[in-house]
């Protein structure tokens, strides 16, 4: 049960948003994942995963509900302590679920909750133009802050469904302006979900901090998969950008470690897996 714990490698340096920045400016790719437990923490950092995000994904993928939208705060602060406790080197970020950030002050209050008793060293917001007061007023207290944008699945039920976002010139317009004025506004990392991949490199481009993308093409930062679809213990359809790393792998580290590769060697994402 313990055995696990020795994956550990106590030896080599944490991951911090500087290392991000240098990866960003010398072109290496960011190898991320989502996560929810210490066991599975362990293993992700034994195969030198960048960064880990304790998304609100957990809504879908651990309790088996529909969308994101029922996940409170103290079941995300739950599950981001838990896998604090098994990581060393790579770099926590942690989601605020929904209606946790409706104002500057919740936000706040949220936020610090999540890095104090979650140990995320950052926190991520779903993000339009109407939050840039908020990401503004938690970066003005220190707090690192990754901007998700693109497909947004704390809105599903307002935008109508889980679609790929910004395929309309005047949406990929006014979503490549939200991420200036986050970034402006404080923003350190930008996450973008399920956009067609000409955007992905256009927003990249375009901002200095490092944009990390699910499903939006191969030029961005880095890449961020959910841990489940990769091992393939996600069940039913699953989409484009999803890859099985657990075919012919012997077994979850491998898995996890031919993921980490791919995406440093950008055999990962495909063609196949991109809008
Ligand atoms: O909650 C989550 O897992 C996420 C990923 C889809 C990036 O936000």
């Amino acid at each position: 049960m313990y055995t696990h714990l020795q994956l550990r490698d106590s030896d080599r340096q944490p991951v911090t948003l500087g290392t991000l920045a240098r990866m960003k400016a010398h072109g290496e790719k960011i190898a991320s994942l989502t996560c929810y437990d210490a066991s599975f923490a362990v293993l992700l950092d034994a195969a030198d995963v960048d960064v880990v995000l304790v998304g609100d994904s957990l809504g879908m993928v651990i309790q088996g509900r529909d969308t994101t939208v029922p996940v409170t705060m103290d079941q995300m602060v739950y599950h981001s302590a838990a896998v604090a406790r098994g990581l060393h080197r790579p770099f926590l970020i942690a989601d605020l679920p929904f209606m946790s950030y409706p104002t500057k002050e919740r936000a706040l209050e949220n936020a610090v909750r999540l890095m104090q008793e979650g140990g995320a060293k950052m926190v991520k917001l779903e993000s339009g133009g109407g939050q840039v007061e908020i990401v503004e007023f938690l970066t003005s207290h220190d707090i690192a802050v990754c901007a998700h944008l693109g497909l947004r699945p704390q809105s599903v039920h307002k935008t109508g469904g889980f679609r790929v976002q910004g395929r309309e010139d005047d949406a990929a317009a006014r979503m490549l302006e939200d991420a200036k004025r986050l970034e402006a506004a404080g923003a350190d990392v930008v996450l973008l979900e399920c956009i067609p991949s000409a955007l992905g490199k256009t927003i990249t481009d375009a901002l200095a901090v490092p944009v990390i993308g699910i499903g939006a093409g191969p030029d961005t930062d880095g890449q961020i998969l959910v841990l489940y679809d990769i091992l393939d213990i996600t069940t039913g359809r699953k989409p484009r950008f999803v890859h099985n790393f657990m075919a012919g792998a012997g077994d979850n580290l491998e898995a996890v470690k031919r993921y980490v590769a791919a995406v440093r060697t950008r055999t990962y994402p495909g063609p196949e897996h991109c809008f």
